[in-house]
């Protein structure tokens, strides 16, 4: 039975390869999509959204436009020079137009969606978490209606990639981080750069995605400025497709494992603001609340059949 979900997003060359897997993928009933700033600033990353669906032909999912800052301090990091300055590696334009402007806004859209849910709402995501943290805040009620988050993000036993312990969807906002990872009781399942980072994908794999359709071809269009990125951060002409790993996390939970941790996240304005804070010790949780589920584990060779099975399946 097909998973009904949310995805919030900050397109992003990674996101885009997210929702196409939502947007297609044979478990995934895409309820809505809904922005916030991250990559790129909100205006942008909305349009970027637009241009995504209309590319996946999926302008019947609804969209709504949410924060455009964090919720206390200002943005702390671009990624401009990871996405390109338009987000999707300068080929926004290969992707679709824009159509006409959003006017509904993320609050409403994901409200809207989990009110007529009838089934247990899966939250996928893949961005700065200012607008769940605004959400579960301001409609508790409504977590009922959540049967999980999956949420792209943090650095447990790795380096982070914008500071040496930050990773950036937490660093971006970590009050909303906090808030969404520690604070609140719906069940979460954590995406770190300690998975993503196990599951690069090739220039080959890329080249090979390319001729598998169009659609697939317009998503690798940007890869060059991805993989010039990681091979100048990690050396190595290969890129995490980090938010379509936790997308498949999502979709395909049995192909990961995890293990629960009480965790915290690091609010303070000091060198490790935005750090996971994750207690691996045997003795009682120090961290009050329930504990995340931090998916560690997987066989990188399956995760990255079943991203191109799917989106090579797109026309
Ligand atoms: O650190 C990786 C995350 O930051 C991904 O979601 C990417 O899209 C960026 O938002
Ligand atoms: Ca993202």
């Amino acid at each position: 039975v097909a998973v009904p979900l949310i995805v919030d997003t900050d397109p992003g060359i990674d996101d885009a390869f997210a929702l196409a897997l939502a947007a297609t993928h044979p478990n995934a009933d895409l309820l809505a999509v809904t922005t916030t700033f991250g990559n790129v600033p909100l205006d942008v990353t909305t349009d970027n959204a637009q241009r995504i669906l209309t590319l996946l032909n999926r302008l019947d999912v609804p969209l709504g436009q949410g924060s455009a800052q964090p919720l206390v301090h200002p943005v702390p990091a671009s990624a401009a020079h990871v996405h390109g300055v338009d987000g999707l590696g300068g080929r926004a334009h290969d992707f679709a137009e824009v159509g006409r402007p959003v006017h509904d806004n993320a609050h409403d859209v994901m409200v809207r969606a989990l009110d007529a849910a009838t089934r247990p709402v899966v939250i996928v995501a893949i961005g700065p978490l200012t607008n769940l943290a605004v959400v579960l805040a301001s409609r508790p009620d409504l977590v009922g209606k959540i049967g999980r988050l999956v949420v792209m993000g943090g650095a447990v036993s790795v380096p982070g990639n914008v500071t040496p312990v930050a990773e950036f969807n937490i660093l971006c906002d970590p009050e909303a981080a906090r808030r969404v990872l520690a604070a609140e009781n719906v069940p979460v399942t954590l995406v770190p750069l300690d998975l993503t980072h196990q599951c690069t994908v090739d220039e080959d794999w890329l080249d090979h995605l390319a001729r598998a359709g169009s659609t697939a071809g317009v998503l690798t269009h940007a890869r060059e400025t991805y993989l010039r990125y990681y091979e100048q951060s990690l050396g190595i002409r290969a890129v995490p497709i980090h938010d379509a790993i936790a997308m498949l996390a999502a979709l395909e939970p049995k192909l990961f494992s995890g293990t629960p941790l009480h965790l915290d996240v690091d609010t303070s304005a000091g060198v490790s603001r935005g750090a996971i804070v994750a207690d691996r010790r045997r003795h009682s949780p120090v961290y009050p609340g329930r504990p995340v589920d931090v998916a560690t584990d997987t066989d990188p060779e399956m995760v990255r059949k079943a991203l191109f099975s799917t989106i090579s399946s797109l026309p």
